[in-house]
């Protein structure tokens, strides 16, 4: 897979993708990540990559011509599957959007900033539109590190364990059973007894039941 995010602040985009699970993805070559300043596709002697609304009000808006151009360039080098935009105004990032995105082959996402970019954009460009939820950040470029991460460990091999995406939290409407680790008895706080059981079975049963069971009292809405 390979993803190309359109942003005008790249510095606030890379670390995420220096550390941990996406480094290493990276460096498998499993994914490849490419940030483009939009600066560099600015028009005029001032860089300039947004403008005033047209009407009146405040605010600026990222312009048409350098996201045109920065895209066609992209589009010259090969095919994207999606095109997406990162916005409040989006479909709710969830669990089944993220396994659909996971298949595709080259995805391009642009951030918005300010108070967004000229409609056409949108119109002429942008084939998905995301939100991280319902709350407004100063920029998309936190929103495409979340949905980049979102993405890039369901593909096959980023995790160690292949099967550990699998009984994520969410991948069958479920909240995740809860976990715990050495030692088993910290200060008289002891570790469920049949965790210990050597019983594969029966602790199968137990976390299928711990989970249906957490997911009624914190996330009724997802047995709905
Ligand atoms: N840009 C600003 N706020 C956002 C959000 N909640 N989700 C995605 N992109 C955004």
């Amino acid at each position: 897979m390979r993803i190309d995010i359109i942003t005008v602040l790249p510095e606030l985009l890379r670390s995420p993708f220096e550390a941990s699970i996406l480094k290493r993805a990276i460096e498998k070559e499993l994914v490849e990540v490419h940030l483009h300043n939009l600066r560099e596709f600015s028009i005029g002697n001032y860089n300039q990559v947004d403008d005033y609304q047209f009407g009146g009000g405040a605010g600026m808006v990222l312009m048409l011509e350098p996201i045109d151009k920065c895209i066609a360039k992209l589009k010259a080098e090969r095919d994207y599957d999606e095109v997406i935009y990162m916005s409040p105004d989006g479909a709710t990032l969830n669990q089944s959007m993220a396994n659909g995105l996971s298949l595709k082959k080259n995805l391009i996402i642009l951030c918005g900033h300010y108070k967004g970019v000229d409609q056409r954009v949108r119109d002429l460009f942008i084939t998905k539109e995301i939100s991280i939820g319902d709350y407004v950040l100063s920029g998309g470029e936190l929103a495409a590190a979340v949905l980049s991460d979102t993405i890039i460990r369901l593909i096959p091999g980023v995790l160690n364990d292949e099967t550990s995406a699998l009984t994520d939290t969410f991948q069958d409407n479920l909240l995740a059973p809860p976990v715990y680790t050495r030692p088993s008895d910290y200060k008289g706080h002891k570790v469920p007894e049949v965790l210990l059981s050597g019983n594969f079975p029966k602790i199968e049963k137990w976390r299928e039941e711990q989970a249906l069971k957490r997911t009624e009292k914190l996330r009724p809405d997802l047995l709905e």
